[in-house]
């Protein structure tokens, strides 16, 4: 949550807001930024309620003379929606942006009498006073006064009038990304900001002080010693940000899908065999471990549901799937016999995060599913997969739960094998039809015109149910989760079979209904729960393999997907499903990208 920005070079105002812009998933109720010129201690702010679009109105010119700058995109957490409560917050000398949350703001003001200082409501204000009343000329020691009495999550990032040109930093849970080229340097709360500058970042470490200077930087532990830094390379094409002419882009990673599980393909296929690298290492834990407990959030939470399936389908074994702030807070025991996958796009969602943490303390082995490399969990899990979706800018996630899926199937097939219980054959035809998947998210793709001619049926509903039995049942939570954060209608998938125990009731003539029924065994039960509903006056929109369409159009509308072995038309279905939701959003005249309330990265609890 909250994207922050730190730029030392030519032309800095312009490079924040358009930094901005690109951290503005990370939360878009606020916006500020704090510039200075070279050699001049007055240092200017601009903040106010609103979007990046909105602070851009209040900037008088666009100035280019500017050298050095900091600048916020918030999602609030201390104090309303206002243009007081935007960062940046300024203190006597100090202007600071902060990600995060101080647990114990309330107490420090107290007792460092900071009140007839602040003028908004936030937990950031606290600490500029804060670090302003330690300050008598060494930005080192205030800061490490201050951090020594912080409680909590945080990514601070400071200037001080008195010292031009010169940005400081300090974090602790809450990313840091850094980057330094030919004449400028610059810092952000993630790499989305800065591969525009540079292929190579490095992420910085937790309680030591970053000072950024044009032709320098310099890491110290808090005793001052200099601490080494290890740059992560990207290595997705930097050229494919931006929207490159899609209206939002949502749209884009949808299409961008089949692409990207062909690229995971190709990195992890060689010669009809699923390699994970690690000099076998995976595949020793893989082998060996019979317990397996999975944890993320939203998104990743439903791409580990599926994951759960197919360890039971291939591997015999009940794996656990537990949403990390649950998790975090119940009796889950774990200890060297177990292997924890953590899931996450962003690697930084705080609640899955911690999750990681206590797994690692009680000696389980941990994997983590990642996008973003160089990421807080990639730090601490012992061995990562990468989905390297390339960057995710839509706060709805779609390519990255997808190629979570994929890897899902790599994993739990590789298993199988490895553990005796799928045959060297199966393996191999289960290669084949991996390979078939990019084509068959691609036929969604070219058809997507139809499913939108149905979405503009409900864009004035307020309920859509979801219904499906099995593997469908956990897309459609996916799919749920798609329609309700984008669109706002409230939508809920149902276990087919569960209706009659309880939700049927809530179908009432005209209740729209998407059900899905592609899994061939599960066919004959879903379409007697289906004509259930439809009794019941229910309009049902249903998705079906294209070998059934025929037989289910007199009655239904349907959606076509391509006939792919059941167990693999997850990813088809969850592309209808992406399509749908994205149409009704869009047809709504709502910011696809940007729902409300919401964010891209949450690193609070
Ligand atoms: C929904 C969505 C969220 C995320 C969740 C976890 O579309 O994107 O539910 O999946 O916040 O985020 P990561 O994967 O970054 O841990």
């Amino acid at each position: 949550m909250c994207g922050i920005i730190g730029f030392i070079g030519n032309d800095a105002l312009a490079k924040i807001l358009d930094g901005l812009e690109l951290l503005e998933y990370r939360g878009y109720d606020s916006a500020g930024l704090a510039v200075r010129k070279e050699d001049e201690t007055d240092t200017q702010i601009y903040k106010c309620q609103g979007r990046v679009s909105d602070l851009r109105k209040i900037i008088p010119n666009s100035d280019a003379s500017f050298s050095c700058g900091i600048g916020h995109t918030r999602w609030a957490t201390h104090g309303g929606v206002s243009d007081v409560n935007a960062h940046p917050h300024k203190s006597g000398k100090v202007t600071i942006v902060h990600n995060g949350i101080i647990e114990n703001y309330a107490l420090l003001k107290e007792e460092y009498e900071l009140s007839d200082k602040l003028v908004s409501e936030t937990d950031t204000e606290v600490v500029a006073a804060l670090l302003n009343k330690f300050y008598d000329g060494n930005p080192k020691e205030a800061i490490k006064r201050t951090v020594k009495k912080l409680q909590g999550t945080f990514a601070l990032v400071i200037m001080f009038d008195d010292i031009p040109n010169t940005i400081f930093a300090v974090r602790n849970v809450n990313p840091i990304v850094v980057a330094h080229g030919e004449g400028h340097a610059i810092l952000a709360s993630d790499p989305a900001a800065i591969y525009e500058y540079s292929k190579e970042y490095f992420v910085l470490d937790e309680n030591v002080i970053l000072t950024l200077e044009p032709s320098a930087y310099t890491v110290e532990d808090f005793d001052g010693n200099q601490v080494p830094v290890e740059f992560t390379k990207v290595d997705w094409d930097v050229t494919s940000t931006g929207k490159q002419g899609y209206p939002f882009y949502m749209a884009k990673e949808i299409d961008e899908q089949p692409s990207c599980i062909r690229r995971i393909l190709s990195n992890y296929l060689i010669n009809n065999d699923i390699d994970f690298g690690f000099n076998g290492e995976l595949d020793k834990a893989l082998k060996k471990y019979n317990r397996i407990c999975i944890v993320a959030c939203g998104t990743a939470l439903h791409a580990g549901m599926v994951g759960a399936q197919l360890f039971k389908k291939w591997c015999g074994i009940t794996a656990e799937v537990e949403m990390a702030s649950e998790f975090i807070y119940s009796d889950t025991v774990l200890d060297e016999n177990t292997l924890f996958i953590a899931v996450s796009q962003s690697g930084e969602t705080i609640d899955t995060l911690e999750a990681l943490n206590r797994a690692k303390e009680a000696g389980a082995l941990c994997l983590a599913i990642l996008n973003v490399r160089g990421s807080s969990m990639s730090r601490v899990a012992d061995m990562s997969l990468y989905t390297d979706a390339g960057p995710e800018i839509a706060v709805a996630s779609t390519k990255a739960y997808t190629t979570q899926l994929l890897m899902f199937y790599m994993i739990a097939l590789k298993a199988g094998f490895l553990k005796g219980k799928i045959s060297e054959d199966y393996l191999e035809s289960a290669i084949k039809n991996l390979k078939q998947i990019p084509n068959a998210m691609a036929k969604v793709i070219e058809k997507k015109d139809d499913i939108h001619r149905l979405s503009k049926e409900v864009i004035t509903c307020p309920d859509l149910f979801m219904v499906g039995r099995g593997l469908d049942y956990l897309v459609l939570m996916e799919g749920a989760l798609k329609l309700k954060e984008i669109s706002y209608i409230h939508s809920e998938a149902y276990a087919a079979g569960e209706l009659k125990h309880g939700p049927i009731a809530l179908i009432s003539e005209g209740t729209p209904v998407i059900a899905a029924v592609t899994q061939t065994n599960l066919i004959s039960k879903a379409i007697s729960n289906v004509k259930e509903i439809k009794a019941r006056g229910a309009n049902v929109v249903l998705l079906a393999k294209n070998e059934l369409k025929e037989d289910f159009s007199d009655e239904y509308h349907v959606i076509g997907l391509p006939d792919l072995e059941d167990v693999y038309m997850a990813f088809p279905e969850i592309v209808a499903l992406q399509i749908y939701s994205y149409f009704v959003s869009a047809d709504k005249g709502l910011d696809v990208d940007k729902p409300r309330n919401l964010a891209k990265v949450v690193t609070v609890e």
